[in-house]
């Protein structure tokens, strides 16, 4: 068995942002409008939202997104990203390439050095051809690629994945990326769900190291693993059978088939399930969460992290030791997690351990425990 490190971190964020005033004025707006034709119609009305309740429920102040244009307009409330023809590089790949390119400059290799790319996201843009075979052609990376998905665990199942890859000999450096585009398939008209996600891409390179070899910096992994179980509490329903769902199929239905969430069932049960997860899986590994110097969760919800680790260690945890990045960015799916890796570690010494751990749709998580060279 190869021990293995993680070599490269890259992490890509856009520019333009939403903050939840301007992002609650666009839904507030909408609501007044559509009570209108609700209260015309004999239809019970709408709710409005409200940033106090945002920031108190969730932690979020603002989040940044590929494409602001169309996001805020009453009428449209969806960003408009512009189709492009098939032989211009499509615009997941491309958001997977921004953060790709990083983490290979942060590893010190040439892309060519790359037998694996894995493409590992909430939402694919399409089935075919894998996102991850574009991404390695634009690259120009060696071997071959596929594409995997496991909801906002989606780099943390890859993680599982390439370590064991790399550890037992399959491949010698495996690039994941996880592009995540939440706005593009967002409910911006759902009040339960408009606020939560931003948009990031996050990348990681994996590569086996030799038995007596240390790597100042990085960090090695000295586990994975990986927890699901049914739940329909966090779902989209939207796929390829939409269309054959539909008496009209001139138009495909997007409403009522995007993401949708029982949030206060979710908060509550994937906060039991996680810090279970957290104790169980690092005793198998010998250790305690007491040892842990650093925690990098999923960032979907500041009071939920907070409890897990409540809940794990018997006392509360400051940013220091569990770093939020949601607060600004909102929840990016797989790429919170690795994003608060990135922005969280170089602080730490030789010999600190710290837990990377994703939680979401399934339910799912997954998990690596990482020890610093
Ligand atoms: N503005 C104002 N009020 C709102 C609102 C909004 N945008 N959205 C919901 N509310 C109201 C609800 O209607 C409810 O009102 P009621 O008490 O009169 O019925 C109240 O706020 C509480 O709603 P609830 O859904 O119980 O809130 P919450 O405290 O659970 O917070 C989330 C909602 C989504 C922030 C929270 O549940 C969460 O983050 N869950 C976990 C999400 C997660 O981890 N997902 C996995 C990864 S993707």
């Amino acid at each position: 068995m190869h021990r293995v490190i993680i070599s490269g971190i890259g992490v890509a964020i856009p520019d333009a942002s939403i903050t939840n005033e301007e992002l609650v004025e666009s839904f507030n707006t909408w609501v007044d409008d559509e009570n209108m034709r609700r209260r015309d119609a004999g239809e019970e009305p709408l709710q409005k939202s409200n940033s106090e309740f945002i920031v108190y429920a969730s932690g979020v102040k603002r989040r940044h997104v590929l494409e602001r244009d169309g996001i805020l307009d009453p009428a449209r409330m969806a960003p408009r990203i512009p189709e492009r023809p098939d032989d211009e590089l499509s615009v997941m790949a491309e958001f997977g390439v921004a953060s790709a390119q990083k983490a290979i400059a942060d590893a010190g290799i040439e892309p060519s050095e790359i037998d694996l790319v894995i493409c590992s996201a909430s939402h694919q843009q399409r089935p075919y051809p894998a996102l991850a075979i574009e991404i390695q052609n634009a690259l120009g990376t060696g071997g071959s690629a596929f594409d995997m998905s496991l909801g906002c665990s989606s780099a943390a199942a890859a993680l599982h994945v390439a370590y064991n890859l790399v550890r037992a000999g399959a491949h010698k450096r495996i690039l994941i990326v996880s592009p995540e585009i939440i706005t593009g398939h967002l409910n911006f008209r759902d009040r339960q769900t408009h606020f939560i996600f931003g948009d990031a891409s996050a990348s990681l390179v994996v590569e086996a190291i030799g038995d007596d070899e240390t790597r100042p910096g990085k960090f090695e992994v000295l586990g994975t693993d990986t927890w699901t179980q049914f739940s329909n509490n966090i779902r989209t329903n939207f796929g390829f059978l939409v269309r054959a769902g539909q008496e009209d199929t001139s138009v495909v239905r997007m409403e009522g088939n995007m993401i949708k969430q029982v949030g206060n069932k979710v908060f509550k049960e994937v906060t039991v399930a996680a810090h279970r997860f957290v104790v169980d899986f690092l005793a198998r590994k010998g250790l305690k969460t007491a040892e842990m110097r650093r925690f990098w969760l999923h960032q979907a919800n500041a009071r939920m992290n907070a409890m897990i680790l409540k809940m794990a260690l018997g006392h509360e945890v400051d940013h220091d030791r569990a770093p939020m990045v949601l607060e600004r960015l909102g929840n990016t799916a797989a790429a919170g997690a690795v994003i608060a890796l990135k922005e969280n570690h170089e602080d730490m010494a030789a010999g600190d351990h710290g837990l990377f751990c994703a939680f979401g749709a399934g339910y799912s998580i997954g998990a690596a425990l990482l020890k610093k060279h």
